[in-house]
């Protein structure tokens, strides 16, 4: 890691940037932890990405962040990818290592499950059955991430069955794959239900799902934020289950990298959550 005394920066590769909450997020713990630094946005189109990760390194950078439409490609332009964002097959953050190699992580499927944990503690990811809908590449940072932290049997039904396919043959026997028209039938017995489609997401049509067969204990989570209660969410609280938006993952997956840029690990607090509402 870089001398913490040093004036550090980390950032956002991506394309396009402009929309992104993470400079609220690390510049708001900067300015708490007393860390001279910085959060940058940087937008790098596609054909750029090969010269911006050269430079990283080279400018000094404590790392970044990777966003659409990265976080695949690059991949061999870094030193190393850990097992984890290898298996979810996409990488949300940089580290520089002290000798100006760069490390490829994927905090998203942790954060998300964090957030769940942090509104329920009696939920485990092994803690029952798992329903995600979708299959895009934020279900498969869920499901890698739960699989890896012991869950036993994840139910994914995507109106495309073939990508949930796909992310089975990724995350292993754990996934269990279903049409899309199976959803409700699916719901018997969970204890996590999650969704990872763009449906009930601002402009979207809801996601359609009648819960009757939900079982009461257990946690919603919806990975969208913008509506902050989703249809999906809403209903769901009105039947009395625990939900969560994704509001948590954005934050949780934000934590270790801030660790790793600036050796402390943040916390998340009111005036952060307070911060981020005010963006909206
Ligand atoms: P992300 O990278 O955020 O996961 P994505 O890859 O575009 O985004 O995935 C969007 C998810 O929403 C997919 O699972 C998609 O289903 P398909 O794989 O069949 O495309 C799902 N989705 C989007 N619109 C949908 C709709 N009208 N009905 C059902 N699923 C939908």
């Amino acid at each position: 890691m870089a001398d913490p005394k040093t004036f550090g920066i980390a950032g956002l590769l991506g394309w396009p940037v402009a929309h992104s909450r993470s400079p609220v997020i690390h510049n708001h713990w900067l300015a708490h932890y007393g860390i001279p630094g910085r959060y940058v946005l940087f937008g790098v189109p596609s054909g750029k990405l090969e010269a911006a990760v050269r430079g990283i390194a080279v400018l000094g950078l404590r790392g970044c962040n990777v966003t659409t439409p990265h976080k695949q490609a690059i991949f061999p332009l870094l030193d190393r990818v850990d097992d984890l964002a290898r298996r979810i097959g996409a990488v949300n953050t940089v580290v520089v290592e002290k000798d100006g190699t760069l490390t490829g992580f994927n905090n998203d499927g942790n954060g998300f499950i964090q957030s769940l944990r942090d509104a329920n503690p009696k939920w485990r990811p092994d803690s029952g059955p798992i329903l995600l809908l979708g299959a895009g590449g934020a279900a498969r940072a869920v499901a890698a991430s739960l699989a890896a932290q012991g869950a036993k049997e994840i139910r994914i039904a995507n109106r495309t069955l073939d990508k949930a396919k796909e992310i089975a043959g990724a995350v292993g026997p754990a996934v269990k794959v279903l049409p899309w028209e199976q959803r409700e039938e699916a719901l018997d017995g969970i204890a996590m239900l999650a969704n990872a489609t763009s449906l009930g997401s601002a402009g979207k049509p809801p996601l359609e799902i009648a819960l009757e067969r939900l079982p009461k204990q257990a946690v919603v989570g919806d990975l969208i934020y913008v509506p902050p209660e989703t249809p999906l969410l809403a209903a769901a609280r009105q039947r009395g289950n625990i939900t969560v938006n994704g509001l948590g993952l954005l934050l949780n997956q934000a934590r270790p990298a801030f660790n790793a840029w600036f050796g402390v690990m943040p916390e998340i607090t009111p005036a952060l959550k307070q911060a981020i509402a005010a963006t909206f």
